[in-house]
């Protein structure tokens, strides 16, 4: 039950020793994140966090209006639902055909590992298909994706720094490659993929540049690969800790709607928004957050907190008004919500209806230890006698 988050949550707005705010309850959260004094750029920072990237093109993750509401405009022009019909409405069947491909290897074995057999090569397949990425060159793609992956979980006191830099060279060879595609994508109007679409846009909004559009094809990339990992992989270990709910799902198809929402409140993949910078003083609970602070925002405590849902600590798929935060709330509400639940339903459905009796190996799994991403590095699960 979070125990931690319960005693963040007695002081909503915590100022910490080095002057950032760690801010815990939905209310507060919900209303930073649309307050327009609050800046996802990281450049406004006045201390840049470790982690930040010095890039001459940040993707629209990290700038603000209107920057950002350009470049998110016109990806979502292209890419899809809710707000325009778009790549990912007509991918149902390929979600389908790949899970269904992924699930036909694991048939008959006695153990599997649900995150390298089945979680994590289904995303990174699936934007593959959207940007366009040729079938013969997937392996690669994948390869990059996992150092890149990797080093987000680097540690300068226990990890050798050959895993940093591992990432970074792939990070620049996904770029150059992701850069090549773009080139050839010039002057192919008509053609389907979002890379071709990026590339041949001449809306409202005008063409993105080059960098644009591979600063944005690598942030669908990461913001959608291991998120989407872990939401399935929290998911299944979930329900083999509810058998009940588990086998509800057997049955009731329509079920793993509200389930996969439930999921993204109870068991989020991302538990932290590890910053924003405030553009001038803001106050909220009675504290004022000075100009230029770093504010973090604990997303999967909001999602718990008792003044916003009842019994919070309790899984019930069935909960009605389940406004969670695990997509994040306001102008950077997840972009690829919609895409992930799809993957999401899909994969809990057919792994609840095809897998044999399965059984979790060790209960509670390893975790990354990440404290922004949770969930399980291997889940290893019995099925059949
Ligand atoms: C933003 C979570 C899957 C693309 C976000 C944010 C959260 C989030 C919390 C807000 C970040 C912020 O406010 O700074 C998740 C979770 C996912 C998931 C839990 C899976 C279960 C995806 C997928 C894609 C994607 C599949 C794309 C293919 C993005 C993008 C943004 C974003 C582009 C930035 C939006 C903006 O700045 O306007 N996501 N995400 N995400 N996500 Fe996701």
């Amino acid at each position: 039950p979070y125990p931690l988050y319960a005693e963040l949550r007695r002081t909503p707005v915590a100022r910490q020793e080095d002057g950032s705010y760690v801010v815990s309850t939905y209310r507060e959260i919900t209303d930073l994140l649309h307050n327009p004094h609050l800046s996802s750029d990281t450049r406004n920072l006045s201390h840049p966090t470790a982690g930040a990237e010095e890039q001459a093109t940040p993707a629209f993750i990290n700038l603000d209006p209107p920057a950002h509401d350009r470049l998110r405009r016109m990806t979502m022009r292209h890419f899809g639902p809710p707000h325009t019909p778009g790549l990912v409405t007509g991918m149902e069947d390929d979600l389908t055909g790949i899970v269904g491909s992924l699930i036909d290897d694991l048939a008959g074995k006695e153990q599997i590992d649900l995150v390298d057999d089945f979680a994590y090569p289904f995303p990174v397949t699936v934007i593959c298909r959207l940007l366009g990425v040729p079938h013969e060159d997937e392996p690669r793609f994948h390869l990059w994706v996992d150092d890149v992956v990797n080093a987000i979980d680097y540690n300068p006191k226990t990890d050798p720094k050959e895993k940093l830099e591992k990432g970074i060279q792939a990070r620049n060879e996904l770029r150059r490659y992701l850069g090549g595609l773009v080139d050839q994508r010039h002057g192919r109007p008509g053609g389907e993929d979002l890379l071709a679409r990026l590339a041949n846009d001449d809306g409202p909004d005008g063409r993105m540049t080059d960098e644009e559009i591979v600063a944005t094809a690598n942030l669908l990339l990461i913001a959608g690969h291991e998120t989407t990992v872990n939401l399935i992989t929290n998911g299944m270990l979930t329900l083999l800790r509810h058998p009940q709910v588990l086998q509800r799902l057997r049955h009731e198809p329509d079920l793993v709607v509200p389930l996969t929402e439930e999921l993204l409140r109870y068991e989020p993949p991302v538990h932290i928004i590890p910053w924003r910078a405030a553009y001038s003083d803001i106050t909220v609970a009675d504290t004022v957050i000075p100009k230029s602070s770093r504010i973090m925002l604990m997303l999967a405590s909001g999602s718990r907190d008792p003044n916003r849902f009842h019994e919070p600590d309790r899984f019930d798929p069935d909960r009605r008004d389940n406004q969670h935060l695990g997509f994040g709330s306001g102008i950077h509400l997840c972009f690829g919500g919609p895409l992930a639940r799809r993957e999401t339903q899909i994969a809990l459905t057919e792994l609840a209806r095809r897998l044999d009796r399965p059984r979790l190996v060790a209960d509670p799994p390893p975790y990354r230890r990440s404290p922004v991403l949770r969930g399980p590095v291997h889940l290893h699960i019995e099925q059949g006698d």
